[in-house]
């Protein structure tokens, strides 16, 4: 006798899986939770394995398999959430290969909406070498070239120093990747839109715009993934009906969990427990 599929009741219930190298997906968690505040989420920071920016796709993809497969094993997620630009442009095609059945949203540099927005038609683009490398960056870069100018930085090393909450390192990085990607306003031939291209920047927002001045919009892809979850889930009637008791986020990491605590107490005003997991 065949199995019943599961009731969309049954899976409304279940949590939505979010991982990313590290805490930059914590960026991602807040929009989803704006979004759908009575969905559970299981939070994966793979900070024991990161940065993913400089690494070779074989490691990403790797990674992403492992923790996919441990949040579907262990925590039965209805739907995933890849909050890393780099592993988006790196696994996200096997992750949907191995689960068919797994709504999955991956996070690209948020390329369209600029080339929408920007008036100089000159945009900055900041992002890992990884996610710049990578054969879905250029095929979305080739389908937009007409439109705009896009002045591309590899930001070597700034998706770790904010990881490691490196205040001296983060703020230089900043200034010497702005710079390289300048002049920045409303004139002509400036960059007036500025792409956040990893979901780590939007925690040195503040610093970038000391170097960029307020007239420069940012853009980063947050908020367009948490509509697109909603929409998925809507789809299959697996939206969450009402708001339970059990706690909103279980947040886990591959790296310290003491590190991992103290950067949800900065970013995210919240005072959690991180548990400590060995994802291989
Ligand atoms: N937060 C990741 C991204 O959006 C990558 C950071 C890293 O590990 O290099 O690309």
């Amino acid at each position: 006798m065949m199995a019943d599929a599961p009731q969309p009741q049954a899976r409304s219930r279940d949590p939505i899986g979010v991982f990313d190298s590290g805490v930059g997906g914590l960026s991602v968690l807040q929009a989803l939770r704006a979004e759908l505040p009575d969905e559970r989420f299981v939070y994966v920071a793979d900070s024991g394995h990161a940065p993913y920016g400089e690494r070779d796709d074989i490691h990403v993809v790797a990674r992403s398999q492992a923790i996919t497969r441990y949040l579907v094993a262990q925590h039965r997620i209805k739907a995933l959430v890849v909050a890393c630009n780099t592993a988006t442009a790196a696994a996200i095609l096997q992750l949907r290969q191995e689960f068919p059945d797994l709504p999955i949203v991956g996070i690209e540099p948020a390329l369209k909406p600029a080339a929408a927005q920007s008036h100089t038609r000159r945009i900055g683009v900041l992002a890992t070498r990884g996610t710049l490398n990578s054969e879905k960056f250029r095929v979305l870069l080739a389908s937009l070239q007409d439109q705009a100018d896009f002045v591309l930085q590899a930001c070597d090393g700034l998706a770790d120093a904010i990881e490691q909450n490196d205040a001296i390192k983060t703020e230089a990085l900043c200034v010497y990747f702005t710079r390289a990607s300048g002049p920045f306003g409303i004139e002509q031939n400036c960059v007036d839109t500025l792409v956040l291209g990893c979901t780590h920047y939007p925690f040195a927002a503040d610093i970038l715009r000391a170097q960029v001045g307020e007239s420069v919009i940012f853009l980063e892809g947050g908020a367009p993934v948490a509509r697109q979850t909603r929409r998925l889930l809507a789809a299959r009637s697996w939206l969450a009906t009402e708001h339970t008791l059990a706690p909103a986020v279980v947040f886990g990491t591959t790296g310290d969990p003491s590190k991992m605590q103290a950067a949800i107490a900065r970013w995210l005003h919240e005072d959690c427990e991180v548990q400590s997991l060995n994802i291989e």
